[in-house]
């Protein structure tokens, strides 16, 4: 099951996003979770100390490679994760895709 959540500003896409992804974890699923926000801050939803994600490498450019069929991924998804996940207390593998350390101007 693929589950994407968008929509307005302050909504409760996050909130709604790391409870679901707890709760199916609880239930025994393998639960990958991905932060799209440019300011990212499911990691604390989802209970882990956003410390954590300074020592994760940001997701290489070169992650993604173009072929005659489309676009696929250069690594398979456990080495992505092995490389650029963080475990959560529920067990939801968070996939950690960019984490600014600062605010920038715009
Ligand atoms: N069901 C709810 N009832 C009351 N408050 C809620 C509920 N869900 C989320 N909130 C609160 O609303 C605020 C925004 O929630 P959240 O950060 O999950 O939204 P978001 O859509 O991810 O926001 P953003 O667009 O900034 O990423 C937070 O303070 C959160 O605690
Ligand atoms: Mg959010």
């Amino acid at each position: 099951m693929k589950l994407a959540v968008a929509g307005k500003g302050g909504s409760g896409k996050t909130s709604f996003s790391g409870t679901v992804a707890r709760l199916l974890a609880r239930d025994g699923r393998r639960v990958i979770a991905i932060d799209g926000d440019s300011n990212p801050n499911l990691v604390v939803t989802l209970g882990i100390a956003p410390e954590r994600m300074h020592d994760m490498p940001t997701l290489p450019s070169n992650l993604l490679r173009r072929t005659e069929e489309g676009i696929e991924l250069s690594k398979t998804l456990e080495e992505i994760c092995t490389s650029h996940s963080l475990e959560g207390p529920d067990g939801v593998t968070l996939l950690v895709m960019a984490h600014p350390q600062h605010a920038g101007t715009g």
